[in-house]
């Protein structure tokens, strides 16, 4: 059944909510329990269709789990390496099933992935890793098929930082004899914690987080007990929320760390932020005020965020430009934004955002999970009701959006979506 959610907008957000834990950390690290036959226990991760179709590609393989408050995987009873089309095909992430099951039976038969429709999004930077690292790679009917029986270290130079193929690589590395050096390696912190917590089952790893990381072969991994760390993007998207309104909303578990190029720029727009003991006090301007944006990956600014910030700037008091350099298409939110009034042109990879003074709600289409955030939170600021289309999105990646919203004093509502 499809759903739509409905949001009246023009109320300023108030009160406090707690931040989930990482969808993007969870995914690699659910995965990684494949790499060791044993029970593992996972804490704070989020309630999300991602993690679902995760814990389905971990049963399908012959995993036995429980997705309830602490999510368990008893991986002991895998006999299969395969991932099917079924549950690849919705969600990229599940090509990470790849450098685990390498990992552990040093063969693996994965479909190639789906995903959001962000434009091209090959996986042609796993695969030459891979290659590196001594695995062949053949593809047949839709399926990459790797042999990796002589699995050994070796040097694996990227050719630019992709996080994903880190992952992929990172997981394939920890059991291959000798030292694997992965140069331009993605810097996320979702990285980190996929290090930390290999890290913790036995792998030796130095340097998550920096542009070379260095592993020494294991030989055996043990399973664990790993929390989640929290979602620095589900966080920024409050932070909007709340700056968009001109509310204030004070908001725990936020890694703020994580942040800071995003709370710069929205410092830049007016949001003052106060830290108090372990929560952080968001505060929206009365104004805001136009800002240049450019993604990149980390510690620069998150291309996740950059539909939230575009229904931002909609409204901000000037002309933005937000250049995407990691997506060749992720600007299916502007021709949403511009049916509630928005004033906006792309250019290339740029979109450039003139700021109107107030946006009027409409019906409008999510098309992938963080642009439908940025059309709810384009909702809130707009007058009258906001009605976003195939919420499904949204599930994918946000826990519970609108009740945490609803507890902040937003009007909004998911109900059925007749068509
Ligand atoms: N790319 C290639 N070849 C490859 C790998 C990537 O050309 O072999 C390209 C992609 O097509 C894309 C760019 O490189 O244009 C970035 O891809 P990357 O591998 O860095 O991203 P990802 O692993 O596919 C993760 C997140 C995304 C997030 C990006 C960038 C997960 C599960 N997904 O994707 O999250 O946007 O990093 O930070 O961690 C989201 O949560 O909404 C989301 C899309």
């Amino acid at each position: 059944m499809l759903e739509k959610m409905i949001v009246e907008g023009g109320r300023p957000l108030s009160g406090e909510m707690t931040v989930s834990g990482s969808k993007n950390s969870a995914l690699p690290i659910l995965i990684a329990s494949i790499m060791a036959p044993g029970r593992f226990e996972f804490h704070d991760v989020p309630d999300l269709m991602d993690i679902h179709t995760t814990a389905g590609i971990l049963s399908e393989l012959g995993a036995e789990v429980e997705n309830h408050k602490t999510f368990i995987v008893d991986s002991t009873p895998i006999a299969s390496y395969e991932a099917s089309w079924e549950l690849v095909r919705k969600m990229r992430a599940s090509f990470l099933i790849m450098g685990a099951l390498i990992a552990r039976f040093r063969k693996a038969r994965v479909s190639l992935p789906g995903g959001c429709e962000l434009g091209l999004r090959p996986v042609d930077q796993h695969l030459k890793g891979f290659e590196y690292l001594g695995v062949k790679i053949s593809e047949e009917h839709g399926l990459v098929i790797a042999d990796a029986t002589g699995l050994h270290g070796g040097k694996v130079v990227f050719d630019f930082p992709t996080v994903g193929a880190t992952e992929n690589l990172l997981m394939a590395s920890v059991t291959a004899p000798g030292e694997t050096v992965i140069q331009n390696a993605a810097r996320e912190p979702e990285i980190v914690d996929l290090a930390r917590a290999l890290t913790a089952m036995g792998a030796r790893i130095e340097g998550a987080g920096e542009e070379t990381i260095r592993i020494q072969g294991v030989q055996s991994l043990s399973p664990i007990t790993h929390k989640i760390i929290p979602d620095r993007i589900e966080a920024g998207t409050f932070m909007v929320a709340a700056a968009i309104t001109g509310g204030t909303i004070i908001m725990n578990n936020v890694p703020t760390t994580m942040l800071v190029s995003v709370m710069e720029k929205l410092r830049e727009c007016g949001v003052r932020f106060e830290e108090t003991g372990d929560a952080l006090t968001v505060i929206g301007p009365k104004k805001i005020t136009p800002v240049d944006i450019e993604t990149l990956p980390y510690p620069g600014f998150p291309t996740d965020l950059q539909a939230p910030f575009t229904s931002l700037l909609t409204i901000a008091d000037g002309t933005s430009i937000i250049s995407e350099t990691i997506f060749e298409k992720r600007f299916a939110h502007v021709p949403e934004l511009i049916r509630l009034g928005a004033d906006i042109t792309i250019d290339g990879r740029s979109a450039v955002i003139k700021g109107t003074g107030g946006l009027l709600g409409a019906p409008v289409m999510s098309s992938d999970l963080r642009n439908s955030a940025s059309l709810i939170i384009a909702g809130l600021a707009a007058r009258g009701a906001t009605e976003v289309y195939r919420i499904y999105h949204l599930d994918r990646g946000y826990e519970r959006m609108e009740e945490k919203l609803s507890r902040l004093g937003a009007v909004i509502r998911r109900v059925r979506q007749d068509d």
